[in-house]
């Protein structure tokens, strides 16, 4: 039977992160996939989760089974962090969550709600958005339709082009936004125009699906959530699905949550039901570790502290690199990079053809996508110019 199976051709981000990582070229620069690094290349343990972690490793007294909507601390305090602490849904005890192995499980366990409630619904996504968006949420059988959303010329939102597109969304489609730090370009929406996006949400009845995988990280967690809040607190429904992969760096511990925002108890109860049924069937119950640490981390007054302080510092980094990387990259090459610090979070797009990031990775091993996404958080001082004069020499 299995010989009739094809060979298929790696992932884009997660092969271009393996082919730098065997590249034996001293001086390689990983721009690949969407992980934080530090100035030594490597992605930190948060301090506030190692204290989770050496708790936990005392206290924990079973490996059974977790509960199928997961850890209740956890699913408490995510959805205090991203709806806030003073979310009127939250109070009037509308809102319901289930903990998933990592954003992409909110992603896939959102998807399957929206396709019991409807199932001819139609997904609307930006142009571009993460690769990894249409085989995940189509994997339940929803139909996609696209909006502009990045322009390259301008290097900016065409907020124009994307209130065009989505002028044809109606009651009954659902669509995809990046809650911040968009992924891929790094352009983000102004609260005003998140303002806009509501009110064409009340007018015309699409319902938001919000993917929220880097809060913290754009300009800290409270502004990079107020544009999903600002709809959440318009709006009679939302779904969310979040991520702690980045702000509390639990990657490979796959932990997010899928927050259903509901006109009433009742309905979010039911959502709730279908979040836990439809998680039986693909992978019974969430894994544990993850969310155990992000639970206690979010509920603790004092690790909660530390959390923010470290998350802080990170994204003022992931700033700070912004400036540098524009600077080296304007005085080698005498184009203009300003956007670079506009933009928001972990990605840019550079703005090179697929041939010249061949050719970078080829004469230079300097990794990014085909599209010229780069990690913004792969640069550090050591490697900031040699980037720069590499990717002068292909422009
Ligand atoms: C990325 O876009 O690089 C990250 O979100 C990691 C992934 O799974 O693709």
């Amino acid at each position: 039977m299995l010989q009739v199976l094809e060979q298929l051709p790696v992932d884009p981000i997660l092969g271009l992160s393996a082919a730098c990582k065997a590249d034996s070229n001293p001086h390689k620069v990983d721009l690949t996939i969407g992980i934080y690094m530090d100035e030594q290349g490597i992605c930190p343990v948060f301090e506030a989760v190692r204290i989770a972690q050496r708790a936990l490793q005392e206290e924990e007294v079973t490996k059974a089974y977790m509960a199928p909507a997961g850890d209740e601390l956890f699913n408490l305090g995510m959805q205090r962090l991203v709806l806030g602490d003073d979310s009127s849904p939250l109070a009037d005890g509308r809102v319901s969550s289930i903990q998933t192995p990592g954003g992409c499980g909110a992603l896939r366990i959102g998807a399957e709600i929206i396709h019991a409630a409807a199932p001819h619904a139609r997904v609307w996504v930006s142009d571009p958005t993460w690769p990894v968006h249409i085989p995940l949420v189509g994997s339940v059988g929803l139909g996609f339709e696209t909006y502009r959303y990045y322009e390259p010329h301008s290097h900016g939102v065409d907020f124009a082009g994307m209130v065009d597109d989505l002028k044809n969304a109606g009651s009954g489609d659902v669509v995809l936004l990046h809650g911040c730090c968009h992924n891929p370009c790094g352009a983000d929406l102004s609260l005003s125009q998140w303002g806009v996006i509501a009110d064409m949400a009340e007018q015309q009845g699409f319902l938001p699906f919000i993917d929220i995988a880097y809060q913290g990280l754009g300009y800290g967690l409270d502004e990079d959530a107020a544009g999903l809040r600002l709809l959440v607190s318009r709006l009679p429904e939302v779904i969310v699905a979040a991520s702690c992969s980045k702000n509390l760096g639990l990657y490979r511990e796959r932990t997010g949550a899928a927050i259903f925002v509901c006109s009433d108890s009742a309905s979010a109860s039911a959502a709730l039901s279908q979040a836990k049924s439809a998680a039986r069937r693909v992978y019974s119950m969430p894994p544990a570790h993850g969310a155990l640490l992000a639970g206690r981390v979010l509920s603790d007054e004092h690790l909660g502290l530390i959390w923010r302080e470290e998350l802080g510092a990170m994204c003022e980094r992931i700033q700070g690199l912004r400036s540098s990387l524009r600077q080296a990259l304007e005085k080698n090459s005498g184009a203009d990079f300003a956007f670079i610090e506009k933009e928001k979070g972990m990605f840019s797009f550079l703005g090179l053809g697929a041939a010249q990031t061949l050719r970078l990775r080829e004469e230079f091993g300097v990794y990014m996508l085909d599209s010229s996404r780069i990690n913004v958080a792969g640069v550090n001082a050591s490697n900031v110019d040699y980037l720069a004069q590499a990717v002068a020499k292909v422009l």
